[in-house]
């Protein structure tokens, strides 16, 4: 594509601009809102390959210590944390024990990925009475262990969302309480920049799906958790909208909360490698099935 002149790129104006493409951002980022972004910033092309007896596994263990993967060896990660709900997995954790879990879990998934690899995370809020913001949590401590904030797409859930009939008070303003539909998949990077190694890599996503999934809103229906034995599965859609989105053919990807293995399956069924980690027996086994039926069909 032919560089516009500088003199012909658009700029921010009071009322916005109406052509982004090309668009000097400079100004903007050189505002003083930004100056407290004191995240590191890193440029180095670090980039290590894992052992090939490491990948496309499944260690069922904590990732709390990913001692086999060597610093910077993944390119996406994609998981759903357990949200201590009383899931048969869950522990009940107080929530400064619960955040301290996840950001173990985060600080070790932020020295496995590659500068300018993505950490994307599926969360959902919890309760009514208060209401505790989950998402935001995370948002607070995994930026302090380094990594920047890319983006936070809603999830819309729709119909399948299955909202409790717990409407407050029914038909009056006394009281009414909000359904969530609603879940959010929170968009990290290692450094600031995109990947450093992109060259003589496959991108293997449509310019449709490209078009569609650079949107911050996606709709499709979640998964049910007696079709793939688990109690909180996400879809497959899911991972595989952000392993076509933020990887190439032939990359990593990691889930560090591995469930009944969705991310493996979307992982496998376009190309790519993946590693996962899950605490529990069952479902490291139900993971192992699935990936082996993925495995089969793809020959
Ligand atoms: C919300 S589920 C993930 C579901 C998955 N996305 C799927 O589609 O099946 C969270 C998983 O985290 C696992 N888990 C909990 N603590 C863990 C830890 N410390 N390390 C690894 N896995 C853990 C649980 O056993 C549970 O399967």
């Amino acid at each position: 594509m032919r560089k516009m002149p500088r003199a012909a790129r658009t700029k921010m104006k009071s009322f916005g601009s109406s052509m982004r493409m090309a668009h000097d951002s400079s100004d903007f980022y050189s505002r003083r809102m930004y100056a407290s972004a004191d995240r590191t910033e890193v440029n180095e092309i670090r980039e290590n390959s894992v052992q090939g007896d490491v990948v496309d596994r499944v260690f069922c263990r904590s990732s709390k210590h990913m001692a086999e993967l060597p610093d910077d060896c993944v390119h996406l990660m994609v998981t759903s944390p357990p949200y201590n709900v009383g899931k048969d997995y869950d522990q009940d954790l107080s929530l400064v024990e619960y955040r301290r879990l996840l950001n173990d879990v985060f600080r070790e998934v932020y020295r496995v990925l590659v500068v300018g690899g993505r950490a994307c995370i599926n969360i959902a809020n919890l309760g009514r009475k208060p209401y505790i913001p989950l998402h935001s949590f995370v948002i607070e401590d995994i930026l302090k262990l380094g990594f920047f904030m890319r983006g936070e797409i809603i999830w819309d859930k729709g119909s399948s969302a299955g909202t409790s009939m717990a409407w407050g008070s029914w038909l009056s303003a006394a009281n009414p309480t909000l359904r969530d539909t609603h879940e959010y998949i929170l968009v990290f990077s290692k450094g600031n920049s995109g990947r450093l190694r992109a060259e003589g890599k496959r991108s293997t996503i449509t310019k449709e799906e490209f078009m569609e999934f650079t949107k911050s809103v996606w709709r499709f229906p979640a998964e049910q958790a007696r079709a793939v034995n688990h109690p909180a599965p996400f879809p497959v859609e899911l991972p595989e909208r952000l392993i076509k989105l933020y990887t190439f053919e032939g990359d990593v990807v990691l889930d560090p909360f591995m469930g009944s293995g969705t991310t493996a399956v979307a992982a496998l069924a376009n190309n790519r490698h993946f590693i996962g980690y899950d605490t529990n027996e069952k479902y490291c086994r139900i993971a192992e099935k699935r990936i082996k039926e993925v495995t089969s069909s793809h020959g």
